[in-house]
């Protein structure tokens, strides 16, 4: 039984709704050792008091798609002391939180940290830089910080788990800082994780969901990230007192799903937004946020420059068909990828995503170079044009739905910067299935090469790695809505910076049980990441794998899709490997698992895995 009444193509369009139905949390099911409303119904209150204008029918009520974006502590607050208090002013505190957790897709179950006995860590140098790993974006992670070699990986143990308090996903790719890893959380938490055991050193509580990873600056006095609607912030890593907090724009949609990249004095903040899924609501004026890059002075949170991905200002066109609402144009391009520096150039490169409205902008699908000072445009290359697209394609009635319909392709994993030759080349890669190169003086096309079939949730996802000029592809091509046909390659793609010809190629395993589809899926959407001679990547299916750089051959798999003993003694579920990558530092390897976002599977754990130390 499901609360939100959307077909299948809907959920697969990576449209956020979660499958509450009981059975299939695994999360609330496994942990619900506190029950704070027990004799609660959240799904029938829902219906009988919400629904009827969280539907699509009242203009500007958000669209109950949007639930699980807005989450659980918001939707909290609106009930309890917000815009929808009246509708809420009978049910006690503790049935408001339960509502709030069911339709925000989070657990209601706090599982309790283990605290270490030190609350405060020296600062120190930070080995890598941001999601990215490198400014360069190559995902490239050098010997003397992973101290990990190929021969050791079959001695790789479980070393602990970590269980996200009340989360249903695991997406913010942790941050090494010393002996500890910075690591946000669905609820908003971000935690300082000692790396020998898990226990937590100090927490800092932001205001929404952090999907970034954290940011920390050389001296390691600051770590900077961003939140699912739209606020900065800069706390201190060594005890997260807060330093700063802005907003990064003034668009009530803003989400920060791209990491902030920082260079030298300043920070640069990627601007997606949920308007996709506001546009659902045939109510709503669609659409007017546009994708960017906002410049700020890291020292006190100062905006500096805000390049908007769309030069035009939005401009009311007409109205849609069916409830009248002013439609706006041009809008959409969000920039959900963290930036990647280029000294040389004073540039920085991004991917943007899909237009919202129609005819859609020529900087849609598009890779940007942006001055680093001037916050100018260098030069874009568009890489699918006429990709129009929102939810309301997909439910809602269509009002909103542009023309064009998709196919919804974005850049969505961030440019790598490599030299071939002494020759500089900025790679991308899109959810059409396409690799590219380009040349950073100008973005003229150097190759480009197809290597899947391409989709919703990739073709290429979330991010490509390299070493040297070995570009390593993970491929999604995930089966998800039905829509994209013909023969897919799911799997991991090691190609040439020089010619993008195709050097191995390791098709995915197939390990789903028929009826674990389509939140089971053999396809690699979340980041790869590269260290000397050996490459790891994560899939739907939750197995985690290291390749042989050099052939592919696979040389360690280990399936996440599974409940693990946390470090605090509850239960910690694993599930689809989605978004972030993993992360090698110190001998370990770090990686989330559990993705409740477009029907993947739930999962809430950050797994640690070591060769024995006594060898
Ligand atoms: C009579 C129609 C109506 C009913 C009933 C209703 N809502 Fe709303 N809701 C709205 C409208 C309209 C808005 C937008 C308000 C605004 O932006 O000022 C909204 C906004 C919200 C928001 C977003 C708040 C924010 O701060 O952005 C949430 C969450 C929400 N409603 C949840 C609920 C829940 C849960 C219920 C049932 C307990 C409910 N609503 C009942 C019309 C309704």
């Amino acid at each position: 039984m499901k609360i939100f009444n959307l077909t299948a193509v809907a959920i697969a369009a990576l449209c956020s709704v979660a499958d509450l139905s009981a059975g299939q949390n695994p999360i609330s099911s496994a942990n619900s050792t506190e029950t704070p409303a027990a004799t609660f119904d959240a799904q029938a209150t829902f219906n009988n008091r919400c629904a009827h204008c969280h539907d699509g029918s009242v203009a500007k009520a958000p669209h109950q798609i949007k639930f699980q974006l807005i989450g659980a502590k918001a939707i909290e607050s609106a009930l309890n002391e917000g815009v929808m208090a009246t509708y809420a002013s009978d049910l006690t505190r503790n049935e408001i939180k339960t509502l709030a957790a069911y339709l925000g897709g989070e657990s209601i179950a706090r599982i309790p940290v283990k605290r270490c006995e030190a609350t405060e860590i020296p600062a120190v140098k930070p080995v890598t830089a941001g999601w990215s790993l490198s400014k360069q974006g190559t995902r490239f992670i050098p010997a003397d910080v992973a101290q990990l070699s190929k021969n050791v990986l079959g001695d790789l143990q479980l070393k602990w788990v970590f269980a996200y308090p009340g989360a249903t996903r695991a997406r913010s790719q942790p941050s090494p800082f010393g002996n500890a890893l910075l690591v946000g959380s669905q609820d908003g938490t971000v935690y300082a994780l000692n790396l020998e055991d898990g226990c937590t050193h100090w927490t800092y509580s932001a205001d929404a969901e952090v999907r970034s990873a954290l940011a920390i600056n050389e001296t390691g006095t600051r770590a900077y990230f961003g939140d699912i609607r739209g606020t900065v912030y800069a706390i201190d890593p060594s005890n997260g007192t807060e330093i700063w907090r802005a907003r990064a724009d003034a668009h009530p949609d803003t989400t920060l799903t791209g990491s902030p990249t920082l260079h030298q004095d300043k920070l640069y903040v990627p601007l997606s937004s949920t308007e996709w899924g506001s546009a659902a609501d045939p109510g709503y004026s669609c659409c007017t946020f546009r994708g960017g890059v906002v410049a700020f002075d890291a020292a006190n949170g100062e905006k500096l420059w805000t390049t908007y991905a769309i030069p035009q200002t939005p401009a009311a066109t007409g109205r849609n068909n069916e409830a009248g609402s002013p439609l706006f144009h041009p809008a959409g391009a969000p920039i959900w990828n963290s930036p990647t520096i280029d000294p040389k150039r004073n540039q920085l490169y991004v991917g943007t995503g899909e237009a919202y409205t129609s005819p859609a902008a020529d900087t849609s699908d598009s890779v940007l170079a942006i001055d680093l000072t001037t916050g100018k445009i260098v030069w874009h290359y568009q890489s699918l044009s006429g990709d129009a697209w929102n939810m309301a394609c997909f439910i809602g009635g269509g009002a909103n739905c542009p023309e064009e319909d998709g196919p919804d392709l974005d850049i969505g994993a961030p440019p790598i910067l490599v030299s071939v030759d002494g020759q500089d080349r900025v790679i991308a890669g899109q959810k059409s299935g396409h690799v590219f190169a380009l040349n950073p003086d100008n973005g003229e096309l150097i190759w480009r090469k197809k290597i899947g079939r391409g989709g919703f949730a990739g073709g290429i996802h979330w991010g490509l790695a390299a070493q040297g000029t070995t570009i390593f592809a993970p491929n999604a091509d995930t089966t998800f809505t039905g829509r994209f046909k013909g023969p897919r390659s799911p799997g991991l793609y090691a190609l040439s910076a020089v010619d993008g010809k195709i050097m191995w190629y390791t098709p995915a395993p197939e390990v789903c049980e028929p009826n674990d589809r389509p939140a089971c899926d053999p396809g690699l959407s979340a980041a790869a990441t590269a260290i000397p001679g050996v490459v790891f990547a994560g899939a739907f299916d939750g197995h985690l794998r290291a390749y042989d750089s050099s052939n592919g051959e696979i040389l360690w798999d280990f399936n996440t899709n599974a409940e693990f003993a946390s470090v605090s003694g509850e239960t910690a579920a694993g599930g689809s490997i989605e978004s972030d990558g993993p992360v090698i530092y110190r001998g370990h390897v770090l990686i989330n698992s559990g993705y409740l976002f477009g029907d993947r599977m739930a999962g809430n754990a950050l797994l640690v895995f070591a060769p024995p130390t006594d060898r």
